[in-house]
């Protein structure tokens, strides 16, 4: 059986991970998962640790839940390391999502200067992470969550010796999946080719049944379709359908604070005044949730888990380990080294892209050249990443400055240095380089 090690396992999304691994065990025989937390989330570990426990032995899984601080313990000999941590918690998330407000600019999780802010955070951990697998591992593949998921992957490709890193995220899965809610058929016979980076993918061709159906998605998504169907129930949100005709692929929420720059930070300042911001409602449902999970009653994820954003991650995370266990050479979209798929992005740059799943890893299907009205954002993107990655591993202030100025969710230099430099003040204790 295999081990599993699990950073960040005191996350409110355990549970659902937990659920993957249980029905998925026919196919990824997991022995034991250890789950691994820091001094800060000891007591919301040893919650999780205790249900998870309930959970296994409820539906008679022959798996052993361990918990732990001891990450070199945790990683010994594991087979694969998913990493889901949050460096600082919610209240780094809340600051990251208020202070650039205050200027006037989009405050998310990850993007612009909050997604900048989380990768300097979160990828000196992961390098150390990366170095305690070399020796502890060294044959793991290392599954990473923690956001901004496509930033810490690129960092993991450049920055550390791993070479078996994929980074994941449920977006991908999630629109493909609603897309087939909308067409009424299982989700296994719709397929749709991804590229791009991740939170910044396109559905570049969707087939059903092998058939391009790619028109007909893009005209439901304008709201166009013979089907009736809604554009929300798509990617869940409204664009102008003619852009979206014009713009020919199909686009993730995330590019909403691309193309729809103005709506989102008005919506997003009257959220933090009415509700608070994404963090603060998150840090609630939080709260509920680890209430319900400390019921020893409770062996089940509970319903109220879907009020996260990160719905279908245990199904990405437990049917990628299975079919890199099983060479099972099935296509899922991945976070991994470009190697020449997308045109026009450095082949050791991580890409998000539907990849052939083998025991040697993904390996991306050749895309080519993305459409020419979306090419240019990526590529911007990608430079943002990759300074953003610079930043973080050099600790240079002007770097992290030159990151946030190139982002295009920023005004200016100006504007960025005083978010830069609010943003510092704020996040000292968890920046050690700088
Ligand atoms: P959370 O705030 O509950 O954090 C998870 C755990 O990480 C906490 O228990 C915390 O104590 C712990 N932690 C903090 N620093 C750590 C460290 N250095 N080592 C080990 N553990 C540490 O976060 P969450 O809302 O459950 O999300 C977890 C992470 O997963 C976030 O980074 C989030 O952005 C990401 N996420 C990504 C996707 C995706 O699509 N890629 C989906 C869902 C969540
Ligand atoms: C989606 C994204 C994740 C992100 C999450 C936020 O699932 O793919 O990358 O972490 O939303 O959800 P939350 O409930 O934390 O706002
Ligand atoms: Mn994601």
């Amino acid at each position: 059986g295999l081990k599993i090690a699990v950073i960040g396992g005191g996350s409110s999304y355990t549970p659902e991970l937990i659920d993957g691994l249980i029905k998925g065990q026919h196919e990824l025989p997991v022995k034991e998962v250890w789950l691994v937390d820091v001094e800060e989330g000891k007591e919301k570990l040893a919650i999780i640790g205790r249900l998870a426990q309930r959970m296994v032995y409820k539906a008679g899984a022959p798996i052993t839940i361990h918990w732990t601080l001891d990450r070199q313990a945790a990683l010994k000999d594991a087979a694969f390391v998913i990493t889901q941590f949050r460096v600082g918690g919610l209240a780094a998330r809340i600051k990251d999502e208020t202070i650039p407000l205050k200027y006037d600019v989009i405050g998310q999780e990850t993007n612009g200067p909050g997604g900048l802010f989380k990768a300097l955070r979160t990828i000196p951990v992961i390098l150390d992470i990366c170095e305690e697998m070399e020796v502890l591992c060294p044959e793991a593949w290392l599954i990473n969550f923690t956001n901004p998921a496509g930033i810490v992957t690129e960092a993991v490709l450049r920055h550390s010796r791993i070479n078996k890193v994929i980074g994941l995220c449920n977006g991908p899965i999630s629109i493909s999946r609603g897309i087939a809610m909308a067409l009424n058929v299982e989700p296994a016979r719709v397929r749709i080719d991804f590229a791009g980076l991740n939170h910044m993918s396109y559905g570049l061709k969707t087939t059903l049944d092998g058939e391009d159906i790619s028109r007909r998605v893009i005209a439901m998504l304008a709201g166009r379709g013979e089907d009736g169907q809604t554009i929300r129930q798509l990617t869940g949100v409204e664009w102008v359908p003619e852009f979206v005709e014009a713009l020919g692929v199909i686009p993730c929420g995330y590019h909403r604070y691309y193309y729809q720059p103005r709506t989102m930070l008005a919506a997003m300042k009257r959220e933090a005044a009415q509700t608070g911001t994404r963090a603060e409602v998150v840090k609630r449902l939080e709260d509920e949730l680890f209430a319900l999970y400390q019921d020893s009653n409770l062996n089940v994820k509970p319903k109220q888990l879907e009020g996260r954003g990160g719905a279908y991650y245990s199904e990405a995370a437990v049917q990628l380990m299975r079919s890199i266990y099983t060479d099972k050479r099935d296509i899922q979209v991945v976070n991994t080294r470009n190697q020449g798929a997308i045109a026009g992005i450095p082949d050791e740059s991580a890409v998000e892209v539907s990849c052939v799943i083998t025991r040697e890893g993904p390996r991306p299907l050749v895309m080519g050249e993305l459409p020419v009205a979306v090419r240019g954002l990526v590529q911007q993107i990608k430079s943002f990443e990759r300074v953003t990655v610079d930043a973080a591993v050099s600790g240079d202030y002007r770097t992290a400055l030159l990151a946030m100025v190139i982002n295009p969710l920023v005004p200016s230099d100006a504007v960025a240095k005083q978010i830069l430099d609010e943003l510092l003040e704020a996040h000292r204790a968890y920046l050690p380089r700088f």
